[in-house]
């Protein structure tokens, strides 16, 4: 695709996926617009899968500064980008999109990074030289690996748990040119303890939770859930019921990748916390 007629001069943004009703992005980017002073228009768009591909030439073509994809379109965005950030590239997922300076369709990924930033930011908790494990070995536990992947200083050591075992294996090979990962089946976690656990399972939209012995939890423990509800999820419920020192769920984490986003297209960094309030009080 070339066209770079539109690049930094559009002020046309969507998010686009199916179901999106329901998103958040919306109201997100019109709040980081009115912080940084910026004039443009974000909406949410309802985009099935079989229109994707056209959805994103025409959108582009007709002057479009860029786009946000979420559930199910990432792998297609993935598939789509001509270009994509080293992070994208090792998550296999993106959920940014626009075109560079040669008019190429580039694609990035600031899930993790989000995850990331809204730790230190926001809670300020390092992951640095900590004892890390992740659940779950699906897209969002690969776009949190690929994040850290990124960083100077890495965890001491970093343990992925699921349920089907070989999903685990096979990420962690995936990763092991650049990070070093211990997968397991949740039976194998016993006698073993943790400084932060992330949840990038799906469990807790079904109501429920994985297989996990409070004993994991170490002192000062910071457990984070990557999903988010009116209501604690079962996981955070769990956490606060064992003793972590910190429970945190996923809105952080949407609104982090969603200001690494904005940051890209606009080369103005918002900041997370009052957004992250305000949706809160929104609840
Ligand atoms: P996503 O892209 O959101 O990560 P996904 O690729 O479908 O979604 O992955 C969902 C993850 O949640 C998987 O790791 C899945 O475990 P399996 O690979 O064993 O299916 C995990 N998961 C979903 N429901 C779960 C449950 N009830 N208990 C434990 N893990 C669960």
């Amino acid at each position: 695709m070339v066209n770079d007629q539109n690049f930094g001069t559009s002020t046309r943004y969507a998010v686009i996926g199916s179901p999106i009703a329901h998103s958040k992005s919306p109201l997100i980017h019109s709040l980081f617009a009115e912080q940084t002073k910026q004039n443009l228009t974000y909406e949410a768009i309802e985009v099935l899968e079989a229109d994707f591909e056209s959805f994103v030439n025409a959108f582009f073509e007709s002057g479009g500064g860029g786009l946000n994809v979420t559930v199910p379109h990432k792998e297609r965005a993935f598939a789509m980008a001509e270009v994509t950030t080293p992070r994208a590239t090792l998550a296999r997922a993106v959920n940014t999109l626009s075109l560079n300076k040669a008019g190429q369709l580039e694609g990035d990924n600031t899930d993790g990074a989000g995850l990331l930033n809204d730790l230190h930011l926001n809670h300020k908790v390092s992951i640095e030289s900590k004892r890390l494990l992740i659940l779950g070995a699906g897209g969002a536990t690969r776009g949190v690996l690929s994040a850290i992947a990124d960083l100077a200083n890495k965890p001491a050591a970093i343990t992925v748990a699921n349920r089907t075992v070989a999903k685990a294996t096979a990420l962690a090979s995936d990763f092991a040119p650049r990070l070093a990962i211990f997968a397991v089946g949740y039976d194998e976690l016993h006698d073993q303890q943790f400084d932060v656990i992330i949840n990038g399972t799906s469990a807790s939209l079904g109501g429920e939770l994985p297989p996990l012995l409070p004993s994991l939890i170490a002192p000062n423990c910071c457990c984070y859930d990557m999903m988010y509800a009116a209501e604690p999820t079962l996981f955070l419920k769990w956490a606060k019921a064992n003793g972590a020192a910190q429970a945190i769920d996923g809105l952080g984490m949407l609104v982090g990748q969603a200001a690494l986003a904005f940051t890209r297209w606009r080369g103005v960094a918002p900041t997370t916390n009052e957004v992250i309030l305000a949706l809160r009080q929104g609840f």
